[in-house]
């Protein structure tokens, strides 16, 4: 994770963000802080990097890298205003040991649009991570990969559509909003996940899709409470955050974490 500490929204490169609007950077530190101390009160550890000014967005640690068994396929951004954050991560990986790091040579935003169900990933396209990324993924990381077609620019990334339930389970279950992907994708999803939970356009519009689950505790934004609701019922716990602030840039708990798989 990285702390928000240069987060504002000065330039808008997805739906979410208007320039126009007030951001407090306190407050944006005040509920990563609550996330990151909600992920070491269930027993997971947080490793940082260091915030660069200038660079706004770099609060979204998802979107630099995609981590399986200590592989690393780092980022190429679209936006040229995120593109240095790639480097940092780079460097991070780097010094703290990783040996296996590649830098991808197409628009790669990592696990904005990469999924791991602990069999395939899942790789968003339509609006960041070029499709030719994806082939580059399964290459660089040895891991088959599953195109999918995004195709509401509220959604922008993988990862606000859809998130996986448990990556340890023989049948990796998972839960998506299915208006966010192409109709070939929705029946793909269908295909592969059939008991998939299934999230409305209110779960989705205040990004609720965009969690992260230990394979029990899921962690949503607080409004997410329908989506909770049946989280529950299928004997998940739902553990609420308010992300409001970094919702201002079109992010969510999951856009600030970063998975180090192994
Ligand atoms: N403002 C950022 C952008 O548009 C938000 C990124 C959110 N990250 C994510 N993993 N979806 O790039």
């Amino acid at each position: 994770m990285c702390p928000p500490t240069y987060f504002t929204v000065e330039y808008s490169i997805n739906p979410w963000m208007d320039p126009s609007k007030p951001v407090s950077t306190e407050l944006a530190v005040a509920q990563w802080t609550e996330l990151k101390e909600t992920y070491e009160r269930l027993g997971h550890k947080v490793e940082l990097i260091d915030a660069q000014p200038g660079l706004p967005d770099m609060v979204f640690a998802a979107n630099s890298g995609t981590v399986i068994d200590g592989r690393v396929l780092g980022s190429r951004f679209r936006a040229p205003q995120r593109a240095a954050e790639a480097d940092h991560f780079r460097r991070w990986f780097l010094e703290h040991s990783y040996r296996a790091v590649v830098m991808p040579t197409r628009t790669n935003e990592a696990e904005g649009d990469f999924t791991w169900t602990g069999q395939l990933l899942l790789a968003g396209t339509g609006f960041r991570t070029d499709p030719a990324a994806h082939a580059e993924a399964q290459e660089v990381l040895g891991v088959p990969v599953v195109s999918l077609q995004l195709v509401d620019p509220r959604f922008y990334h993988l990862d606000v559509a859809l998130f996986v339930l448990d990556d340890q389970a023989e049948r990796p279950q998972v839960c998506y909003y299915p208006e966010a992907f192409s109709a070939g994708s929705q029946r793909v999803l269908r295909r592969l996940f059939p008991d998939a939970v299934l999230a409305t356009a209110t779960d989705a519009e205040c990004l609720g899709l965009n969690a992260v689950s230990d394979g029990r505790n899921v962690v949503l934004p607080v409004e997410a409470t329908a989506l909770a609701d049946r989280l529950a019922e299928r004997g998940f716990e739902p553990v609420f955050v308010d992300i409001s602030e970094l919702r201002k840039s079109g992010g969510g708990p999951k856009c600030c974490t970063m998975e180090l798989r192994g």
